[in-house]
């Protein structure tokens, strides 16, 4: 069977780490290539998908029976706090033209991603699928949130009204190869992993914002990768599922501290700044429903993940989002 399968910010953390399991998993097996399958990362220069014009075209150029949409305006604390009409207008425009470019060229399966930090802020842990909207959204993301939450009310829209395949997926803290490593922006691993670098190689102390206590679940991009492989072969079914390591697979800031020091070779000594706030202390989220259905899965261990993370960092730094090119929003 012939499949073209568009993967929308195919040039980011998750869409090359898509890319990367397709392209090294053994063809025809649970995650490589199958036969007749064609994979297309697009990146932004492809398209800007805030425009229906520009969306309309990818779809016209490529044609896609299948679509994994990951392309969002995506960021740190910081800058979601700071541009919350920007996250939330550039989010909904993107998500409904996608959405809804896949239904008019007649897409037979879409997939888009959703991410835990959507939650209600005041919400009974863990998180499952069945929490999404019982609530308010922390006020520092709730641009962001409330469009990666209106793509779950469409997807059942859509299936309502029309009979769509739509449905998400919600991965929680993500890292990897390809991640964005700014330190004005980045996320909790790459910041820390950029920040030891430059201690390493400047002398300087190595700081760490808040106590260390605070726990998460991180999933390494490439297990993830499979999972959406995973859901876009063998799961239909409208409603999201959350993509996690389980809820005895939390680590402490200070763990992942310890790890990057120990991947990076790092001599020195780091400190924390308990000046700065450590955000909530854990909001832990269910893999239960994830892994009743897939069976038989194993997450790459944490420190296994972060070593080869730390390796492409150190071998892809000059080209790596270090902010040396920095976009503005
Ligand atoms: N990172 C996490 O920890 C995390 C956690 C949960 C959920 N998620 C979700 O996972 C998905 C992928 O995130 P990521 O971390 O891989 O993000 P990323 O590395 O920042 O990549 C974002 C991708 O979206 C594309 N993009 C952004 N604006 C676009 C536009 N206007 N038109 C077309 N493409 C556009 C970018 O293209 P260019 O490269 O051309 O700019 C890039 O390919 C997102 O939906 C995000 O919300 C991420």
């Amino acid at each position: 069977m012939s499949a073209l399968i568009l993967v929308t910010g195919g040039t980011g953390l998750v869409g090359q780490a898509i890319k990367y399991v397709i392209e090294t998993e053994p063809e025809g097996s649970r995650f490589g290539k199958k036969p007749g399958e064609k994979w297309i990362f697009a990146s932004s220069s492809e398209g800007d998908l805030r425009d229906a014009e520009q969306t309309k075209k990818l779809f016209e150029k490529y044609k896609p029976t299948h679509v994994i949409h990951l392309a969002a305006l995506v960021g740190g604390l910081f800058k979601n706090m700071k541009y919350k009409a920007t996250f939330l207008r550039d989010n909904t425009l993107i998500n409904d033209n996608v959405l809804h470019t896949s239904h008019l060229t007649g897409v037979t399966k879409l997939i888009s991603c959703l991410s835990t930090c959507v939650y209600p802020d005041k919400v009974e842990y863990p998180l499952d699928e069945t929490k999404i909207h019982l609530g308010l959204p922390h006020e520092s993301n709730f641009g962001y949130a409330h469009a990666k939450r209106m793509v779950d009310i469409a997807n059942h829209a859509y299936k309502d009204q029309f009979g769509s395949n739509f449905t998400s997926a919600i991965p929680t803290n993500v890292f990897g190869p390809h991640d964005n490593f700014d330190l004005e922006d980045a996320h909790v691993i790459p910041a820390l992993l950029h920040k030891c670098y430059l201690s390493k190689k400047n002398g300087t102390p190595f700081i760490v914002g808040g106590t260390g206590k605070p726990l998460r679940q991180f999933i390494y991009s490439r297990d993830l990768a499979k999972l959406f492989i995973w859901q876009l072969r063998e799961y239909d079914d409208v409603e999201p599922i959350i993509f996690s390591v389980g809820e005895d697979e939390e680590v402490s800031i200070k763990q992942v501290t310890d790890a990057i020091v120990k991947a990076m070779d790092f001599k020195g000594e780091y400190t924390f700044d308990t000046t700065k706030a450590d955000g909530q202390f854990r909001k832990p989220a269910s893999n239960k429903k994830l892994l009743s259905l897939i069976g038989d899965f194993q997450f790459t261990p944490f420190e296994k993940a972060l070593d080869e993370t730390v390796k492409w960092f150190l071998e892809n730094y000059d080209t790596a989002r270090t902010g040396k090119n920095r976009k503005t929003t």
